[in-house]
């Protein structure tokens, strides 16, 4: 033993001190709280989808003659395809609602304020990515909605102004739906939008290990209680815990609700009813609630608004009497998007 020991202490010049100390983050206590450290649920649903992602990359075949069978073929004839499938798009729905609620935490506890502004435009960079990667995920089935969906996003970029027509060529590899398209969604899906999240999660973890997470105090803890504890081996515990946790809930989901398969794609056939996945119907509420041109450059501004967010927040809090606008604005901005989803849940068209 202690010579294996030596023999890689020789080729690694790394003490078991070293790695302890760069383990040995102190943790603020409230992030014993769930609601806290929601950062670590779409970090933990985002090593699922690769590892399951993979699984499916071994059988998916991404071009139009062959998707929709390949997708076929995992769900019904590979060893447990069914399985990985089902886990794939329900760790893509839970990892998209904890994305927003960790968002949210983040916003609602003003832990987005100096000297994190870089980390939170960091963190909207993310929260475009994990969008994107969703809808392209959806476009790799080849189903009628797939599809549809795929072409009528298309349409929606092509009324943004000057960069439009480049947009939509660049997303369908062509002025239409062809062959190419499938092929492109599948490297966005599987390939530049994952290794661009990876690059981006580096940043994001790296940024709070150096700038600590923002501290809280409640007002239920003792005065002179401890506020900090070990990162490793508690806040990793509490994590796998977590991480634990979600595995069961994420089989349960799988074997109760397994994905399952719409019609094929028909690009002769219109659907009746063309709805894109749950997230995006906040935005499909807004894009027929006014011309497209408004709705595409208002949605384009308000994700702006979003990103300068901080700085927003600071000129606020500096030159005005509203220093808590944000919490009110937060509120607002909640509500109508919980408004809008659950109004184009509501309805058939
Ligand atoms: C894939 C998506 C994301 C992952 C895996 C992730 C991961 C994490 C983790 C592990 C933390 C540590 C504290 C905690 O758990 O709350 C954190 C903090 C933070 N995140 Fe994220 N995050 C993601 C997306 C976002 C988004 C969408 C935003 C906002 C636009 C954001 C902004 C922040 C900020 C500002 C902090 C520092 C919070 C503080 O100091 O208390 N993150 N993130």
């Amino acid at each position: 033993m202690n010579a294996i020991r030596a023999w890689f202490r020789e080729r690694l010049p790394i003490s078991p001190d070293q790695v302890l100390e760069v383990l040995d983050e102190p943790v603020p206590n409230h992030l014993k709280r769930w609601w806290f450290c929601l950062g670590g649920t779409p970090a933990y649903l985002f090593v699922v989808q690769i590892v399951t992602g993979i699984l499916l990359a071994f059988y998916y075949q991404p071009s139009p003659t062959t998707a929709y069978e390949s997708v076929r073929f995992i769900t019904n004839d590979v060893a447990y395809g069914w399985y990985f499938r089902s886990l794939h798009k329900w760790a893509a729905t839970l990892m998209i609602a904890s994305v927003v609620l960790h968002q949210m935490r983040v916003y609602f506890t003003g832990a987005y304020r100096k000297p994190r502004e870089l980390n939170w435009m960091i963190g909207m960079c993310l929260l475009l990515c994990t969008l994107v990667i969703g809808f392209t995920g959806y476009s790799l089935v080849f189903e009628q909605l797939s599809y549809w969906g795929a072409t009528v996003a298309a349409n929606i970029c092509d009324t943004v102004p000057v960069v439009g027509g480049f947009a939509k060529r660049m997303l369908l590899a062509g002025d239409t739906y062809n062959s190419e398209t499938v092929p492109r969604f599948f490297i966005l899906h599987a390939a530049v939008l994952p290794a661009t999240m990876i690059f981006l999660l580096v940043i994001h973890i790296g940024l709070i290990r150096m700038q600590g997470v923002t501290e809280f105090r409640f007002e239920d803890e003792p005065p002179r209680a401890k506020q900090h504890f070990p990162f490793f081996p508690d806040h990793l515990c509490t994590e796998l815990m977590m991480g634990l946790v979600l595995m069961i809930l994420l089989s349960v989901l799988a074997t109760v609700l397994p994905a399952s398969m719409g019609p094929r794609a028909d690009p002769l056939v219109t659907p009746d009813v063309i709805k894109p996945e749950w997230f995006f119907y906040a935005t499909f509420r807004w894009l027929k609630l006014f011309s497209a041109t408004t709705a595409v450059i208002s949605m384009g501004l308000i994700v702006f608004l979003m990103f300068i967010w901080p700085f927003i927040d600071a000129a606020f809090r500096r030159f005005t009497r509203f220093a808590e606008a944000s919490v009110w604005i937060g509120i607002a901005g909640a509500l109508a998007i919980i408004g809008l989803t659950v109004w184009e849940a509501a309805v058939t068209h």
